[in-house]
């Protein structure tokens, strides 16, 4: 299952919309019904309107009707495992605790949410 989440995400990441930095992304998400839902980067000439590859598979996945994440695979061509934005592992955490695979060209790296974003739920809205 994990392979072909990897695989997936690769696919995706052909899909990428990254004029501005060319940068490629890929995520894809496992639920744990086991359906995967997939994402690309997708940039916008004001920069900062830019969407992770993350956020663009969460909310394929939200659009589905499903919300319960058994893991996420990020991809990228790169030398070392992609780092999630900020944003990304505050939007994932919204999700669960679950692991996270980082892949990139020749390895890759497993986090949980709760190590790329420690106390994402705590103390907001008095919770
Ligand atoms: N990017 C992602 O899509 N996911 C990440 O985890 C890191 C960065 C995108 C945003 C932007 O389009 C490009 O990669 C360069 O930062």
């Amino acid at each position: 299952m994990t392979t072909e989440l990897i695989s997936a995400a690769w696919a995706a990441r052909e899909q990428a919309y990254a004029p501005y930095s060319n940068f490629q992304v890929g995520a894809a998400v496992l639920t744990k019904r086991g359906e995967i839902f997939t994402g690309c980067n997708v940039e916008n000439l004001s920069y900062g309107l830019t969407i992770c590859a993350e956020r663009v598979a969460i909310g394929t996945m939200i659009a589905a009707g499903k919300r319960d994440i058994a893991r996420i695979v990020v991809v990228a061509d790169t030398d070392q495992p992609v780092s999630p934005c900020g944003a990304c592992r505050q939007v994932m955490a919204e999700f669960g605790d679950f692991p996270v695979l980082l892949v990139c060209k020749h390895s890759q790296l497993e986090m949980t949410l709760g190590e790329l974003l420690p106390r994402a739920h705590t103390g907001i809205l008095n919770r």
